[in-house]
């Protein structure tokens, strides 16, 4: 069983090749959320997996409070591991990912990451559009090694670019305490299509007149509504409009 959240896609493209290698089902964590589901049964030849992107050098709200309400029946010690899509420094989301399951009694065998492209457009320009094509056609061969290292079962820390836990306070600084909503606004161009609000993971969007508002309490600030709006007209602070979207073209 692979639970994955992906914002852009880039996690998802893993989490498939992933189940692609293993034969494992692959389980969407924010429409598990989304119907309510805290619990789920885990067969005892069946592999636990976890596929997420990287926020702020930590855990995505949605994965940590996913984990929170979650109760796993039926694990015995079957093969557990996370794997973290990031885009310049990995941080510490599986030491993150580890305490949380060990309080579930859960123990984490093996850590992997994969370097993709960064949609934090906040900071990065991503209006390069043949340069984020090479930047996840390059990462393929890697996400094909790691889905081949699961399948067959494999135990250890393979993280790039990991940081010490000491970053887990900025995480928690920037990231969980904060997160917020205020700097999304509108640019011209919105044809009132709502689908911002439709696929956004955690109905942090409603719209009003046509028009998205986001609630701060919901959003996991995974920047899906900024980079799948057709008219390109969600920006995040003063920089986004020239730093372009970003869809992983494989999912
Ligand atoms: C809110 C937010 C914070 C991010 N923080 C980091 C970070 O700390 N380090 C990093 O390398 N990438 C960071 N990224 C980039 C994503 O981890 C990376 O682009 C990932 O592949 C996106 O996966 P997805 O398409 O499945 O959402 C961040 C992205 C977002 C939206
Ligand atoms: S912001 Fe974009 S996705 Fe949302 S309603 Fe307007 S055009 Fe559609
Ligand atoms: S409002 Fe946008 S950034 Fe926030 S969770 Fe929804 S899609 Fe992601």
């Amino acid at each position: 069983m692979i639970l994955h959240f992906s914002g852009t896609g880039n996690s998802k493209h893993l989490a498939t090749l992933i189940a692609e290698a293993t034969g494992e089902r692959l389980l969407d964590m924010a429409a598990l959320m989304d119907k309510g589901t805290t619990v789920i049964c885990l067969d005892k030849d069946e592999i636990l997996g976890w596929v997420f992107p990287v926020h702020f050098w930590g855990l995505p709200a949605l994965v940590r409070n996913f984990i929170g309400s979650l109760y796993i029946r039926g694990y015995s010690g079957q093969y557990t591991f996370a794997a973290a899509t990031f885009g310049m420094l990995c941080g510490n989301p599986h030491g993150q990912m580890r305490s949380l399951l060990r309080q579930k009694g859960i123990a984490l065998n093996a850590a992997f990451s994969v370097r993709m492209v960064d949609v934090w457009t906040p900071i990065f320009n991503l209006s390069d559009t043949a340069r984020c094509l090479r930047i996840t056609q390059d990462a393929i061969p890697h996400m094909q090694r790691i889905a081949a290292m699961i399948a067959g079962r494999k135990c250890g820390n393979f993280v790039r670019r990991p940081l010490p836990a000491l970053v887990d306070g900025l995480h928690w600084l920037l990231y969980q305490n904060h997160r917020p909503t205020a700097p999304f606004h509108l640019a011209d161009g919105c044809i009132g299509c709502g689908q911002c609000a439709s696929n956004c993971p955690t109905k942090a969007i409603t719209m009003h007149a046509g028009r998205p508002q986001w609630t701060k309490a919901q959003c996991t600030l995974c920047l899906r509504c900024l980079h799948h709006c057709p008219a390109f007209a969600i920006q995040y602070g003063h920089f986004t409009h020239n730093h372009g979207q970003f869809a992983n073209p494989f999912v």
